[in-house]
């Protein structure tokens, strides 16, 4: 009897525990590549070009040592990544995306404070970012969170190959 009672706390305090456990949020490293690749596939309209395979992604770490970030859910997997260099003036974000199943968490503002953090230690005083005008979720997420459209300027491109 009493050995059922202990068993009933048991699996009353079981239920009461969190799903996941807190995610992760670290450093964006090289053994990182593969998930987020999978990560970025795996959402529509990202955009994904030629500086997209694991060697580029690389080389582009190697070059911003320490400034993108990952999520790391409780069973190892990446659920959000973001890409951040800068070029001694201004950062750039890259990439941002958080897993359809983990969103609306925090998790992507926690990933842009990450990078924003990073770009601050190193004394760079501002950070673009890309997004596609029909993006309606991107926009609404930069646009909610203190980042302006300054509508003054274009990007313009050209392409070297
Ligand atoms: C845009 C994207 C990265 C946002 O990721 P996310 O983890 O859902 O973002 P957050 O949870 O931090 O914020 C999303 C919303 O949840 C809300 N939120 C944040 N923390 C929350 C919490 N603890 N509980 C409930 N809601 C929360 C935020 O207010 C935010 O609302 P808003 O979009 O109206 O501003 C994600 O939707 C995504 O991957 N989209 C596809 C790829 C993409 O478009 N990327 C942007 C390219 S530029």
């Amino acid at each position: 009897m009493a050995i059922a009672y202990y068993l009933s706390l048991i699996l009353i305090n079981l239920e009461k525990m969190p799903k996941h456990k807190e995610f992760i949020f670290r450093e964006f490293l090289p053994t990182d590549i593969a998930g987020a690749l999978d990560l970025w596939s795996s959402v529509d309209g990202m955009g994904l070009t030629e500086s997209d395979t694991p060697e580029k992604i690389g080389l582009f770490l190697a070059r911003n040592p320490g400034l993108s970030a990952v999520a790391i859910s409780d069973n190892g997997e990446v659920i959000g990544a973001l890409l951040c260099g800068h070029n001694g003036r201004a950062g750039s974000l890259y990439h941002l995306a958080v897993s359809a199943c983990a969103r609306g968490k925090g998790i992507g503002h926690r990933l842009v404070e990450f990078c924003l953090a990073r770009l601050a230690e190193l004394d760079i005083p501002r950070c673009n970012i890309f997004v596609y005008n029909d993006n309606e979720e991107g926009n609404r997420f930069w646009l909610g969170s203190g980042w302006i459209d300054p509508a003054t300027w274009r990007v313009l491109q050209i392409r070297l190959s």
